[in-house]
């Protein structure tokens, strides 16, 4: 059988980061997209994050669980996703569609 493709460090690192920025970089409802940022972009953010504390703020939690290795591991992984990249189209603004139109919840 094939050897087993694994995936890059950095992937499996920033597998909880997909919770809120999306499994390939592409944030849904509102909240930064990281796809299309470089590799140095996101590190510098990133190490902010890790060194300030602003705790009201989730990122700064978010960065400090990490050490730098992990964090630029991290970068890199998401540096090296493309914004373009998608196979749909990436319309700015794209509404929620989940709406169900059951009459029953509808009488008044
Ligand atoms: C609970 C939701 C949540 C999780 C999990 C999360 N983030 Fe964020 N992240 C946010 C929000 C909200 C912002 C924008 C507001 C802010 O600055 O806090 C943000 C901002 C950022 C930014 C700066 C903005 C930008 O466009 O560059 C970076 C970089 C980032 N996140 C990376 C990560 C990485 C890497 C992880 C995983 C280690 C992660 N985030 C996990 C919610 C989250």
């Amino acid at each position: 059988m094939a050897v087993l493709a694994q995936p890059p460090a950095g992937r499996l690192l920033a597998s909880q980061c997909a919770q809120c920025h999306g499994t390939n970089g592409q944030s849904v409802g509102g909240i930064d997209k990281l796809a299309g940022e470089s590799t140095q972009e996101i590190y510098q953010e990133l190490l902010e994050m890790k060194y300030t504390n602003k705790t009201n703020d989730i990122m700064h939690r978010q960065a400090k669980g990490y050490n730098e290795s992990q964090l630029w591991l991290i970068s890199q992984y998401y540096g090296s996703l493309s914004n373009v990249r998608g196979s749909t189209s990436t319309s700015q603004g794209q509404e929620s569609t989940g709406k169900t139109a059951d009459d029953d919840d509808k009488k008044d």
